[in-house]
């Protein structure tokens, strides 16, 4: 999580808002300047290098961590969060691109969230291809300074690519008849990403061109990708990000090597996949006032654990009717309840809850093999 902070300046770009206004960044007891990271991709081509390149072929990772970014914290935008990502690193091949967009694909659908996004591609070209449209676009925007805003003005001599995802309406207005991205890429980037979007919807994913699309971090080159929520929805709510970042490992004295990946915000896809978490249970088990002590309760349950049970321990107490009917509250499959009655006689009372079968009273010493028992005939119930 920490890394230094010179790694981040220039790779991801002094004029980012990621490193201009959003890195944590303090300095450890021996002056180096620390920071904590705002993304795992740097981190990762650094790691890579540390580790010896691991190997000449195409080095495939995934990442799974918090990442900090000091922004205004509101609904989806946090100032600590989690990506998972992956990068495979080594390779020009647009297929690695392809497979990049595949795997977040065959995600979304894992998660069932597959419906509700949509992907946006661009093409960034290549360095000489940017320079020349950042050349071209600074010339239509100086003509236009008055419909800018002040951030976009602040861009304009230093990152006027970033003004293309301005959300600004006059800033918008002045764009309107701005040359396009498009008009200085050779026919060698064209072919990349064209190639890359062909072999997405070969497989069924369908990609949405927008040539406004310029991610936040300056690192990127071809290929550029965002997943969000269509329309209007958009804004701020785009749960994946990627691209190819073919001279980032060059850059941060690595050995040179071109790259593609994403990253997803963990956060914002909870939100999106609505995943409840269920208190699914084998079984409920709760005691009534005085009947066994605290410390049997806990053995009694142990004891099922053990056996590779899950199970509920109810610690409120009360009487034998409210023990049943928190049991039949929850979401497991059996009640194993015990009253003063079960509790002389060392035995417990197991009743189904998933199904309209026979409960059942056996000794305490029986209890994980006939917990067994009674779900796998309970399964057998609910599924005839
Ligand atoms: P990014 O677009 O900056 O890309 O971040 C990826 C995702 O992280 C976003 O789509 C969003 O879901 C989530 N995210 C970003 N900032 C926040 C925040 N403040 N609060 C909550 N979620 C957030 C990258 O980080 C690149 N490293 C992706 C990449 C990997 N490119 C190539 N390989």
């Amino acid at each position: 999580m920490l890394e230094r902070e010179e790694l981040f300046a220039r790779q991801v770009g002094e004029d980012t808002d990621i490193v201009a206004k959003e890195l944590y960044r303090f300095a450890d007891r021996d002056g180096t300047q620390l920071c904590l990271r705002p993304e795992a991709t740097v981190p990762t081509l650094r790691a890579r290098a540390a580790a010896g390149n691991l190997g000449a072929g195409t080095v495939r990772v995934w990442y799974f961590g918090a990442m900090f970014r000091r922004e205004r914290p509101q609904r989806g935008r946090y100032r600590q969060f989690h990506q998972f990502g992956a990068e495979a690193v080594g390779s020009l091949s647009p297929l690695l691109d392809a497979e990049i967009i595949m795997l977040c694909a065959r995600i979304w659908r894992e998660l069932g969230v597959a419906d509700k996004l949509e992907l946006q591609v661009n093409n960034l070209g290549s360095a000489d291809e940017r320079a020349a449209y950042r050349k071209l676009l600074q010339q239509h925007l100086r003509t236009r300074t008055d419909d800018l805003d002040e951030a976009a003005r602040a861009r304009l001599e230093t990152n006027p690519l970033r003004i293309l995802d301005s959300k600004d309406e006059d800033t918008l207005a002045a764009l309107a008849d701005a040359p396009e991205m498009a008009e200085v890429l050779g026919p060698a980037s064209r072919k990349h990403v064209d190639d890359v979007v062909a072999m997405i919807e070969d497989c069924g994913v369908k990609a949405i061109w927008n040539p406004r699309l310029v991610r936040g971090l300056d690192y990127y080159g071809l290929t550029v990708f965002e997943w969000a929520l269509p329309g209007d929805e958009r804004r701020q709510s785009a749960v994946a990000g990627g691209g190819r970042y073919d001279s980032l490992a060059a850059q941060i004295g690595a050995a040179d090597a071109p790259g593609v990946g994403f990253a997803a915000g963990v956060e914002r896809l909870l939100e999106l996949a609505d995943l409840a978490v269920e208190e699914q249970a084998d079984a409920y088990l709760a005691v009534a006032d005085g009947a066994i002590e605290p410390a049997d309760a806990l053995r009694l349950c142990e004891s099922l654990r053990n056996a590779g049970l899950s199970v509920i321990e109810d610690l409120k107490g009360g009487k034998m009717k409210a023990l049943f009917r928190r049991a039949d509250q929850s979401k497991a499959s059996l009640a194993v309840v015990i009253g003063t009655r079960e509790a002389a006689a060392k035995a417990a009372t197991i009743k189904h809850l998933r199904c309209s079968l026979d409960q059942r009273e056996v000794g305490q010493g029986d209890l994980p093999a006939a917990v067994k028992e009674m779900l796998s005939s309970g399964a057998a119930a609910t599924n005839r």
